[in-house]
């Protein structure tokens, strides 16, 4: 037999066994009818390859449930992610979204393998990333000193180049909604991915994602428009990215309680530090080769994704244009978006809404075609919406 003969026979072989976890061909359709046996994961299969989704194969738990680690039989490492979380959406929608979201591939964002949904929960098979997330090793003391500032950097990179992707290049534009340090996963050489992109899309009308961000905390990441206001777009996920960019070079958590009020909230620490010219100050003191320069102008990019002013907020192109580029002089950031930030979020009623005289900016670019915000179901329906919810949220009216 030669090579070729030898290696397509193999890959035929290899192909069969993969194919032997999932579901038969046929068994279910997708909505215009195709075969879809690649999509879908047979439940037997994820039982055993997750130990019975046993506690000791758990990676996590966020706020849509707990995730397992597992192997395939054909060696291949997964992470199988449970939606416990009751979403109202039926089969066919569900499917239709996964086919969607196996579309969205990109090198900085975490690869959708599939889904299952037999039995009550249904499920959402990733590729397994075997350094878990940002969030393990930034926040972690002994674990920080393998973050140096080359690779920080890239990180801030990466999740740009991803971001971009989603917001500007993907089939479909998707804001992520969640950006956070745990939602950044870390390959063998430290490169990150996005998870959890689009998930939002598996539960429309719920409020899932408000409860999320109660349990995770993840409020410190929201844009003052997004968790006040439910106002939507591609801004809401450059706050986001610039809350996470003052973590990675300050190595502490956006909200940390056991620092004086001074401190506790990173964003307006960053901002009192950039306006007294000590934003030095910020820097983890864990990193010791530093790059002056660079730490400098990623202090104020996350400065400027963070602006209260959605329009004054870069996008995702310009950002990636200010981390390739060396001649690139950065604007000075204005105020940042900090209102409602240090408590918790107590707005229960649409009074918040209505309040217009401390958001004109948010307000007028609600409407703007230039920063792609979207109401989030549009006219009464928001107000619905908002009322429903202490911290509004939005449907899915994603579309560019
Ligand atoms: N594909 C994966 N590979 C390796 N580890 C993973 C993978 N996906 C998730 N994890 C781990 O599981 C943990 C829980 O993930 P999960 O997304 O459920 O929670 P979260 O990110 O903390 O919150 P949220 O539900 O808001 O996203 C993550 O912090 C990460 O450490
Ligand atoms: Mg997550």
């Amino acid at each position: 037999m030669n090579s070729k003969n030898f290696f397509s026979k193999l890959c035929s072989r290899l192909k069969k066994k993969f194919k032997a976890g999932r579901a038969s061909a046929g068994s279910a359709e997708d909505a215009d009818g195709s075969d879809s046996w690649n999509l879908f994961f047979e439940l037997r299969t994820l039982e055993v390859t997750t130990n019975f989704f046993s506690e000791l194969n758990q990676l996590g738990h966020g706020g849509f449930g707990p995730v397992y680690r597992g192997l395939m039989p054909n060696g291949q490492e997964i992470a199988v992610k449970k939606l416990s979380v009751n979403s109202r959406q039926g089969l066919r929608e569900f499917t239709n979204e996964v086919k969607l979201l196996l579309k969205i591939q990109h090198k900085n964002l975490v690869t959708l393998l599939g889904c299952c949904a037999e039995g009550p929960e249904k499920m959402l098979v990733y590729e397994y990333l075997p350094n878990k997330s940002l969030d393990y090793f930034l926040f972690d003391k002994d674990k920080s000193g393998s973050l140096d500032w080359t690779t920080r950097y890239r990180i801030v990179a990466g999740v740009a180049r991803g971001l971009l992707y989603l917001h500007e290049e993907a089939p479909e534009r998707i804001i992520h909604r969640d950006i956070k340090a745990s939602n950044i996963l870390l390959d063998e050489q430290l490169n990150p991915k996005i998870s959890d992109f689009g998930l939002a899309r598996l539960f429309p009308g719920e409020d899932t994602h408000v409860n999320t961000f109660r349990i995770s905390g993840t409020h410190g990441y929201m844009a003052p428009e997004y968790a006040l206001h439910g106002y939507l777009s591609v801004k809401t996920d450059v706050f986001s990215y610039g809350v996470l960019v003052l973590e990675i070079v300050s190595g502490r958590k956006n909200h940390d309680g056991r620092l004086g009020t001074e401190k506790v909230d990173l964003l307006s620490y960053s901002w009192t530090l950039f306006q007294n010219g000590k934003a030095m100050e910020l820097v983890d003191p864990s990193l010791t080769k530093r790059n002056r320069d660079e730490i400098a102008m990623c202090i104020q990019l996350g400065l400027l994704c963070c602006q209260q002013s959605v329009a004054d907020r870069p996008d995702m192109n310009s950002v990636q244009l200010m981390l390739s580029s060396d001649s690139f002089t950065l604007p000075t950031p204005g105020k940042p978006g900090i209102q409602g930030r240090g408590g918790r979020w107590t707005t229960t009623s649409t009074s918040a809404f209505t309040n217009t005289s401390t958001n004109t900016n948010t307000h007028t670019n609600a409407s703007s075609t230039k920063t792609g915000i979207t109401k989030t179901s549009g006219g009464n329906s928001f107000v619905e919406e908002y009322s429903r919810n202490s911290i509004s949220y939005s449907s899915i009216d994603e579309g560019r």
